[in-house]
């Protein structure tokens, strides 16, 4: 195995990925930045220099276990203190599994800023993936805004609140295009600047393409399509699914898949990649790139309109897909049938001291200042809230379709310690939010661990007789999992990875609003700290 060794500046710079010029968070120059290309097995290094001036920063490995180095896991307030200016700080990891994983900032709302890239891992040497293709092609979908994300966060925490509200343009691979007549008069917005430039997928006719898709939105659930193409969903999150077939297909932030693709269309054109968003009434044009079939131009525009995706608002449809993915029956690993522990995490829409925010069973989740892998592992008991955090909540008279008769939540540190080696299963419920006829999709995110991904439900998840319908047969595995408008999801996963790991909704915003909680298992086998994570707080 090898050793990868990354160094990388972190600053802003003036960029245009949607013709209009903004302050970005780049690596190296770049948003999105470098993309880390492994084999299994290997050893990444990544040196970080924050360049930022005036803003701290840390860096996760989404998807990446971190099996032996939880300290490594890039969260700040939960495995690391922040990278301060002018710091360095050396990530250093082992990549065990195959498969499209994700890096990005976990400080504040720099992700949205543009902190944001792809990990690719290939399977070692001799060894076979279980479908073929001819080349491999990433595509990484965002969106973006024009204000600052310190602009966002500060209006999120603003009384009466002031929200993020559409982005302004989506993203793939880095590129969208603002319609420059819509600017500003302070705005700098230029259509020919080459940085906006539609992105295009050169293929050739007859080829068949694996396309790793990963989302990095901030807010949007988007649905990809290649107009006239059917994409072959053969890889989720790193665990390769049994094949399905989607005319397009719905991506939530955090999420990554790959899919087969044959370039067997009429070859005397182009056509439309187009990403349009869906879960939300769309406030932001469809994002569009070019698949240009060698020999066309890479600038012919296709003949028609971008494709314009499922209708936003068909939850069915998107609920379809979820259950539709399942593990490849070539790679079955079974969930442990016995369950130790069951937590039934309500979501909901809050007010806590006049703000808005994210609440799992009532408690909003807030960061301490001593990160807790530091905490735990040194025993300061006063540096979060010791009370354990709430299994679940009163499923018997809670209705989700209503406002909260109480929207008051708490603030709270408190987290879920889990027995080593236990098996865990979550079931988030969601429901409705502060407006009436109100619940918004939620891509949960689970740090150091996979899970099984065992059911999705509409409506309230009822204990003692929903678990019926638990998948143990060939659930995926998956980091990221939707949970849908009004439904249930429910996962599984052994708590055999010693630390203290983020399980949170990744849409910025969400997190940035108290929506996550941590677990904690197995602290007294973490090796000795290393000192680079400790600096602040009571570390
Ligand atoms: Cu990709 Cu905790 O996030
Ligand atoms: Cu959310």
């Amino acid at each position: 195995s090898k050793v990868h060794l990354h160094k990388w500046d972190i600053s802003y710079q003036f960029k245009s990925p949607d013709c209009m010029k903004k302050l970005a968070i780049t690596v190296n120059g770049e948003t999105p930045g470098p993309t880390i290309y492994a084999q299994q097995g290997d050893t990444v290094v990544v040196q970080v220099n924050n360049s930022l001036v005036t803003e701290n920063t840390a860096i996760h490995w989404h998807g990446i276990r971190q099996i032996g180095t939880p300290w490594f896991d890039g969260t700040e307030g939960v495995t690391q203190c922040p990278i301060l200016p002018g710091d360095t700080f050396v990530y250093r990891f082992t990549v065990d599994r195959p498969g499209t994983y994700l890096y990005h900032a976990h400080y504040g709302m720099q992700r949205s800023a543009g902190l944001y890239g792809l990990i690719q891992v290939a399977v070692p040497d001799g060894v076979a993936e279980p479908f073929a293709y001819d080349y491999d092609r990433s595509i990484v979908l965002n969106d973006w805004w024009h204000n600052s994300t310190q602009e966002q966060a500060t209006g999120l925490t603003s009384i009466p609140i002031v929200w993020v509200g559409e982005p302004q343009s989506i993203l793939i691979n880095g590129r969208g295009s603002f319609n420059c007549s819509l600017s500003g008069p302070n705005q700098v917005c230029n259509a020919t600047n080459p940085e906006c430039s539609p992105f295009v997928l050169a293929v050739v006719p007859g080829k068949t393409y694996r396309l790793r898709i990963a989302s990095f939105s901030s807010l949007s659930a988007f649905n990809f399509e290649i107009e006239g193409h059917n994409l072959t969903v053969v890889e989720a999150d790193g665990h390769y699914a049994k094949p399905f077939v989607v005319e397009n297909l719905t991506i939530y932030s955090g999420e990554t898949y790959s899919v087969l693709f044959t370039a067997d269309r009429d070859p005397g054109r182009n056509y439309w990649l187009a990403v349009n968003v869906v879960s939300r009434k769309p406030g932001t044009p469809v994002g569009t790139g070019i698949l240009n079939y060698y020999s066309n131009h890479p600038r012919r525009l296709p003949p028609s309109s971008p494709p314009s995706g499922p209708p936003w608002n068909d939850t069915d449809y998107r609920f379809n897909q979820s259950k539709a993915l399942r593990s490849h029956p070539a790679y079955v690993h079974p969930p442990p049938p016995a369950v130790d522990r069951s937590l039934l995490l309500l979501n909901t829409q809050n007010k806590v001291e006049g703000r808005v925010r994210w609440s799992i069973n009532n408690v909003s989740f807030n960061m301490p200042h001593t990160p807790y892998l530091i905490a735990l592992k040194k025993g300061l008991r006063h540096a979060f809230d010791q009370a354990p955090a709430p299994e679940t909540y009163d499923y018997r008279s809670y209705d989700i379709y209503i406002n909260q008769t109480n929207p008051n939540a708490t603030i709270s540190t408190s987290i879920y310690r889990l027995e080593f080696n236990s098996t865990v299963d979550v079931v988030l419920q969601n429901a409705n939010m502060m407006n009436p006829n109100t619940s918004d999709t939620h891509p949960w995110h689970l740090h150091g661990h996979d899970f099984w991904v065992l059911g999705f439900g509409m409506g309230k998840f009822v204990p003692g007789t929903d678990e019926k319908e638990f998948n143990l047969v060939d659930p995926i595995m998956k980091n990221t999992v939707a949970v849908h408008q009004y439904g249930w999801t429910a996962i599984r996963f052994r708590a055999d990875n010693p630390g203290a790991w983020a399980f949170h909704c990744h849409i910025e915003s969400h997190f940035f609003m108290g929506m996550g909680v941590v677990f904690a298992e197995g602290v007294d086998r973490v090796g000795r700290l290393p000192t680079s994570i400790m600096g602040c707080g009571h570390s």
